[in-house]
């Protein structure tokens, strides 16, 4: 939620920093704002609307070059959009200016206070307390300022603040949200994330928790918010600048949707060797998963999708209870966990706040935590005992896509891993399971060759305005995340269900304008599906079904059909049923010409709770 992007060093073109932020874009996009340092002045435009907004805003001054500045995107918490709560915010003078990603709790009692002490506040931002602290802190230092005004405030906050009477200085805070500082050639740059800065720094330095950094164009010093000078760890970027690219698909979302044969395959390759897996960075042994007890599994959105087909191959491969709750919800439970209980927390980003919150309240208990995540150095790798990576590679699309099966494959290998281990499966199958996988790529390209069949399917289907989506076993959380890609980009609603919970209400809403996405296999409670389709046929709903080739029944019962590969094994078909749900949301909201990569309200990562 909201992006910062900052800089100090050698003078450069305003419109580089226009397009670093725009790689901030998917972290919100509902106001953006510059400000640089120019003759002793600053220059500064914010408003309402997205970057190219901005941009077209800006055409004149793209050249126009800074040698220092912060650049923000944001999210909206307090405070509609508007040109007054954009970002950056100016303290009375208009001498220092402040960006900030993150909340501050207690800032109504503070505003209160400095009103009171005649500061003028022009939004309705909590971020702008945070400017008005900074000006009333200042005598000769900006950095004693800051650190003066975060002593204040309770909440989550990274922020990046320079001021005209030090224009050799960029001081950037951490405390919750996350921020890192791009070590360049010819000057220093601080970011939410690493594709902001990918062109300019190839060295990076990950601020942690309550770490405040003062930047100059040629030295970066760290300190600890108790006042402490703190090493810096140097880290390499290991991300390619056309990595975070669209290239010539339409929408990223569309890119990343086609990337999965590549990921999955990578993570074949690197995690499942002839005929056993190996995660390098799991820190788990064979003598502790032999022993373990339960298994317990947190995450958000589409990784808490991932985690419920997890918990299926879990529970049949290991002969292990697994419990699993979206993190929300998951840190008020009073759950029994102990130090013979593993627990995973799932997350593309590493930053979702409510994940965090979820491992950091559990901790005390000495269970062992491992986090499942793309993105690498996020806060969520610092603070887990042991770490799977997903190796998706950047995914900017706010609906996940890319990173969902890449979740899906890492964890299946790790019910592999853990079923070896524990004896709960057979070498052979073991080894037949790990065949098929490496079929499942292809499988995918299969189903991304009916491209043009789903468009026309999602024309059909974007008339209906309201969807359920049902699926059984191991499709039920399949079901879910069609039914939450639907929503997420073409703003329809739609329910995920397990199919035989449909007679308990969701039929209710059945008739012939409703669109019913039936998913339907050939597996085990394939014949179950088949009736739960009768019942909607009988009630005159529309369906359209994810069957097999080769399938007939479930066909015969569908106004239109997605086909997949037959699987040996069905427990895999989630990761290809994926593929064909992806890209019928996908086709709906392009039909109904929504902005697909940047849904209204949404964000990518999620970093307030
Ligand atoms: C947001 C995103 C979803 C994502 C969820 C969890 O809601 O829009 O796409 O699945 O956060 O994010 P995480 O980074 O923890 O996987």
């Amino acid at each position: 939620m909201c992006g910062i992007l900052g800089y100090i060093g050698k003078e450069r073109a305003l419109g580089t920093f226009i397009d670093g932020l725009s790689r901030l874009e998917y972290r919100g996009y509902d106001s953006c704002g510059v400000v640089g340092i120019k003759k002793g002045e600053f220059f500064l435009k914010k408003q309402p609307g997205k970057i190219h907004d901005l941009r077209k805003e800006l055409k004149s001054f793209l050249e126009e070059k800074f040698p220092i500045g912060i650049f923000h995107t944001r999210w909206a918490t307090h405070g509609r959009p508007s040109e007054a709560n954009a970002h950056p915010h100016l303290d009375c003078k208009g001498q220092i200016a402040i960006v900030h990603n993150g909340i501050i709790e207690n800032y109504l009692e503070l505003k209160e206070a400095l009103v009171k002490e005649g500061h003028k506040f022009v939004s309705e931002t909590d971020t702008e307390v945070v400017v008005h602290l900074v000006e009333k802190f200042y005598k000769n230092s900006l950095k004693d300022a800051v650190c003066k005004a975060i002593k204040k405030l309770n909440g989550s906050f990274s922020l990046g603040v320079i001021s005209l009477k030090d224009p050799t200085r960029l001081i950037a805070v951490r405390k919750g949200s996350p921020l890192i500082v791009g070590l360049g050639k010819d000057g220093n740059f601080i970011a939410s994330d690493i594709p902001a800065i990918l062109p300019f720094a190839k060295e990076v330095v990950y601020l942690k928790d309550e770490e405040v950094a003062v930047i100059r164009h040629n030295t970066v010093e760290i300190f600890h918010f108790k006042g402490k000078p703190v090493k810096l760890e140097i880290e390499k970027v290991n991300i390619k600048p056309q990595d975070a690219e669209k290239k010539d698909f339409e929408h990223f979302m569309l890119k990343e949707i086609h990337e999965q044969p590549e990921v999955l395959k990578k993570i074949l390759s690197l995690y499942a060797k002839r005929n056993a897996i190996e995660f390098p960075y799991i820190n788990l042994d064979e003598k502790y998963l032999k022993s373990l007890k339960n298994i317990f599994i947190t995450a958000c959105g589409s990784a808490y999708h991932a985690g419920y087909v997890a918990k299926y191959f879990l529970e049949k491969y290991c002969d292990l209870d697994v419990e699993i709750d979206t993190s929300s919800e998951f840190r008020y439970r009073e759950l029994n966990i102990t130090k013979n209980d593993l627990l995973l927390a799932i997350s593309q980003s590493g930053e979702t706040a409510d994940t965090l919150a979820a491992i950091r309240d559990i901790k005390g208990n000495g269970v062992k935590i491992v986090g499942v995540c793309n993105v690498e150095g996020s806060t969520l790798t610092k603070e887990s005992h042991g770490l799977i990576f997903t190796h998706a590679g950047p995914e900017i699309g706010v609906a996940s896509t890319k990173a969902y099966t890449a979740q899906i494959m890492a964890l299946l290998l790790l019910a592999l891993h853990i079923g070896k281990i524990r004896n709960t499966i057979a070498e052979k199958d073991f080894k037949e399971m790990l065949e098929e996988l490496r079929m499942i790529p292809e499988y995918q390209k299969d189903i991304l060759t009916k491209t043009g069949e789903v468009k026309k399917i999602a024309k059909e289907f974007s008339k209906f305005g309201c969807f359920l989506f049902l699926g059984r076993g191991i499709n039920y959380p399949s079901a879910l995340e069609g039914a939450l890609k639907l929503k997420e980009i073409s703003y329809i609603p739609a329910e995920g269900y397990p199919a035989g919970e449909m007679k308990h209400g969701p039929i209710a809403l059945i008739d012939e304008y409703r669109g019913v996405v039936c998913i339907a296999p050939k597996d085990f409670l394939y014949e179950k599906m088949i009736s739960n389709m009768q019942e909607i046929r009988a009630r005159k709903g529309k369906v359209l079904a994810i069957v097999n080739y080769g399938d007939s029944q479930a066909s015969r019962l569908s106004d239109a059909v997605i086909y997949c590969p037959q699987l040996k094994n069905t427990d895999f078909s989630p990761m290809l049923v994926a593929v064909g749900l992806q890209l019928f949301a996908y086709y709906v909201a392009k039909n109904l010409g929504y902005e697909i990569d940047q849904p209204r309200n949404l964000a990518k990562s999620v970093t307030v709770e």
